[in-house]
């Protein structure tokens, strides 16, 4: 009674009010600026397009194709694309032909792709998700795929995390049951961000794998607008935003290696953060924030599936930074090190496997060392945080193993001033 009567004097307002008038009318599903979102065009591909289309297109005559490698950088297209390219074939031929993928990220040993692969397949699968040898598999597929009589495409994304995990043997099964030999057969692409993957090959799955590749090229600035427009103009209207803030992603995805994945989630993100604000329209402003916050969302994850001593380490750099603006060392960083590990109870390790943490961490970006000759007293290491370490602190602590480091900045001042 109270509140309704407070409400209708306009005192307490329901904290959903005010994003129930949005300024930002949305004329389309911002799930269109999402990964889920498979578009119906992709400019900036014909070529790729193209090549894949005449590597498949015996398929569509009764014949075999070749087995494809596709690479390229993330986010260039190379997962969308090849699913838009079988999914043309498969509406040109009908269920003679069955695409099956596997993101071997996911699914990354050779058995639980094969297991993958016979549920692609019509009929009962009496595969058990583990226990059979991979003998017994591969002939329960054999039987399976030439009783099926269609033409079967395997795709297997991210194929270089399959062999960087089981080696290439595991590649090597696969290919024997897709190549002609078995007489079940199929096609294979592969897809990959390594450009070394099929130099590393041994000679025997690389005769087999791949006559044919496809280069997937970072995209320019130019091409992410192209990129962003159409979905863009699907979702606002063009009073609703910008053209900067387009450019802006547009620049940003460029300058992380041609990345289209990150021009759209900028984009997607800037809308939100626009609605959120009540804003007329889509600026950069609402860009740079948007970048913010997935850069923040990057570093989070970085630190999170970091080793906890790579964590201690990393908290180590920063206590020493506060204490030693711009000029701590790799001793005095690996001492306050060893003292932390001693607070929570756990075992430092050698100075040599703390000093691989600080170089993977320096790979990671979150650190900068600098070498400096001091003459006949030899050489010293610097370290230094590249920035936000408020938010990696935050994000260190989150450990609840390191819970008990929390108040630790204090006392470590004072030892450090101790040592001096
Ligand atoms: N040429 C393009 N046209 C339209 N969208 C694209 C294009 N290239 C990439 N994308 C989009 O960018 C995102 C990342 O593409 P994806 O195929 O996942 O890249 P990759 O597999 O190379 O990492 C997807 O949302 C995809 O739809
Ligand atoms: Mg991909």
């Amino acid at each position: 009674m109270v509140v309704s009567i407070m409400r209708s004097y306009g005192v307490l307002m329901n904290p959903f009010d005010k994003y129930e008038t949005q300024n930002i009318a949305l004329k389309g599903d911002l799930s269109i600026l999402s990964v889920i979102h498979q578009p119906e065009e992709f400019p900036h591909r014909e070529p790729q397009i193209n090549t894949m289309v005449a590597s498949l297109s015996g398929l569509i005559r009764g014949f075999s194709a070749n087995n494809l490698l596709i690479y390229g950088k993330t986010g260039t297209g190379k997962t969308s694309v090849t699913k838009y390219v079988t999914g043309m074939l498969e509406e040109k031929v009908g269920d003679k032909v069955i695409t099956c993928y596997v993101n071997c990220q996911t699914y990354d040993s050779p058995y639980s792709i094969l297991v993958n692969l016979s549920k692609c397949i019509p009929g009962d699968s009496n595969i058990p998700p583990s226990g059979w040898t991979l003998d017994r598999i591969y002939d329960e597929l054999v039987i399976k795929i030439k009783g099926s009589g269609k033409i079967l495409i395997l795709i297997l994304d991210e194929i270089d995390k399959l062999v960087e995990k089981n080696g290439g043997d595991s590649l090597y099964v696969i290919l024997k049951l897709m190549g002609e030999d078995t007489g079940a057969g199929g096609t294979i692409i592969g897809i990959t961000n390594d450009s070394s993957f099929y130099e590393r090959l041994d000679p025997r799955v690389k005769s087999r794998m791949s006559r044919e590749s496809v280069m997937f090229s970072p995209y320019n600035a130019e091409e992410l607008k192209d990129i962003l427009y159409p979905r863009v103009t699907k979702v606002l209207n063009p009073e609703s935003y910008d053209e900067a803030a387009i450019s802006l992603c547009a620049a940003i995805g460029a300058r992380e290696h041609g990345d289209a994945r990150k021009a759209i989630d900028l984009m997607r993100i800037s809308i939100e953060m626009a609605i959120r604000e009540s804003s007329d329209k889509v600026s950069v402003s609402h860009v740079y924030k948007a970048r913010d916050t997935l850069e923040i969302d990057v570093i989070r994850e970085t630190v999170k599936t970091q080793p906890t001593h790579s964590k201690i380490v990393l908290l180590s750099v920063i206590l020493s930074g506060e204490r030693h603006p711009n000029s701590a060392t790799t001793g005095e960083v690996s001492s306050l090190y060893a003292d932390l590990c001693r607070d929570i109870g756990i075992q430092p390790l050698t100075s040599r496997r703390v000093s691989d943490y600080i170089s993977e961490l320096e790979d990671f970006g979150m650190i900068n060392t600098t070498v400096k000759s001091l003459g006949r007293y030899g050489r010293t290491r610097y370290i230094k945080i590249t920035g936000r370490e408020n938010d990696i602190k935050r994000f260190i602590l989150e450990d609840t193993e390191l819970e008990p480091l929390k108040d630790i900045k204090g006392t470590r001042q004072f030892r450090l001033d101790e040592n001096i």
